[in-house]
């Protein structure tokens, strides 16, 4: 691969419209704005500067990560904080032209300290829409269960959700993975899909792909967070690509935890030459060191990836969001464009 070409595919990443899919707005919470909120609110943190803050983030694991985000979101306690989390994280990807967010909030991480449903939805709801007016964001709003809670805790939760069901897009399964397998909220998601939601679930991320298995088959979801170790199992990644479900890979983060241990490890190019609808995303960005396009920028440079396979990698992440077939075939045909002149067509 030349060093023109290289320069070409960066220009691309950064030009291409692209959706994200896989982000947790309480890890796009930057050390600065922690301190500030912390400030604000009389919250003591174990760290005395932003410094020390951005040099605590070196985790093992999913777990010593987890650890740390809780920690961090105790500064998140009025509703303007959940906006101001919300629209810096839009404005940052508005740069990254991202055209539409699938953005995960973790309800429980709030209400388990005594900060209200509403407010928390409220204060991101407002940015969601502000956003669209600011910066021409689309977006949908995931409501995530953590899974090292009890089912009845997740049961609670849509309950205290359903003055703003209108408002949520769908459900998603979070947190310590292992030890917490999926079907430990199968009844709970049976009753999201009763009530029209779309459903979502992080698996095979440290988990093994049984787990993936049963987010398929008992969750019954739409979408699988991570998924990495499905390809682990043939049969499993035969299911994957012949129902045609979309994977949300998080390359940086899973650098970060461990889960792999150089980022030529990462599944993205495997994936999609097995034909698997894989993505590209940040998961948690301010703990992981990357916001969206630093993760496409850091595959395409470690797996050698093409402007095609980067334009697939786009193409896919519009067709597996929850946006209406036009606005997809619209984001399509900008892609495709996009490819056309990139090649000097
Ligand atoms: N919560 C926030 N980020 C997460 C991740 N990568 N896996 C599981 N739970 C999370
Ligand atoms: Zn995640």
């Amino acid at each position: 691969m030349t060093q023109a070409y290289r320069k070409k595919r960066e220009a691309f990443i950064a030009a291409v419209p692209k959706a994200e899919l896989h982000l947790h707005i309480e890890g796009s919470l930057e050390p600065q704005m922690m301190f500030a909120l912390a400030n604000r609110n009389g919250v003591q943190l174990p760290y005395d500067s932003v410094e020390a803050i951005s040099a605590a983030y070196q985790f093992a694991n999913l777990q010593e990560f987890l650890d740390l985000y809780y920690l961090g979101m105790q500064v998140l306690i009025e509703e303007q904080d959940f906006y101001d989390l919300t629209i810096a994280y839009l404005d940052r990807v508005h740069r990254d032209n991202v055209r539409h967010a699938e953005i995960f909030f973790d309800p429980q991480g709030h209400t388990e300290r005594g900060i209200p449903f509403g407010r928390v939805i409220s204060g991101i709801l407002r940015a969601l829409d502000d956003g669209q007016q600011r910066f021409g964001i689309s977006s949908k709003l995931i409501m995530c269960f953590l899974r090292h809670l009890s089912e009845e805790s997740a049961f609670a939760t849509l309950a205290e959700a359903e003055p703003w069901l209108e408002r949520i897009a769908g459900v998603g399964l979070d947190s310590s993975e292992v030890g917490h397998p999926p079907e430990k909220f199968a009844r709970v998601f049976a009753k999201c899909r009763d009530r029209g939601l779309r459903l979502v679930a992080h698996a095979g991320e440290e988990g093994p792909p049984d787990y993936v298995w049963q987010a398929l088959d008992t969750l019954r979801i739409d979408r699988i967070d991570h998924g990495n170790r499905a390809l682990e199992d043939k049969a499993l990644i035969k299911r994957i690509v012949d129902d045609g479900y979309t994977l949300t890979l998080c390359p940086l983060s899973n650098l970060k935890l461990c889960v792999i241990n150089d980022i030529a490890k990462s599944p993205v190019k495997t994936m999609l030459d097995q034909g698997v609808k894989a993505t590209v995303n940040s998961d948690d960005p301010s703990y992981f060191g990357g916001y969206i396009n630093d993760n496409y920028h850091a595959v395409a440079n470690a797996l050698d990836l093409t402007i095609e396979e980067i334009a697939t990698l786009a193409v896919n992440s519009f067709e597996g969001s929850f946006l209406d077939a036009d606005e997809v075939a619209e984001r399509r045909a900008e892609i495709d464009q996009l490819v056309k002149q990139s090649a000097g067509y």
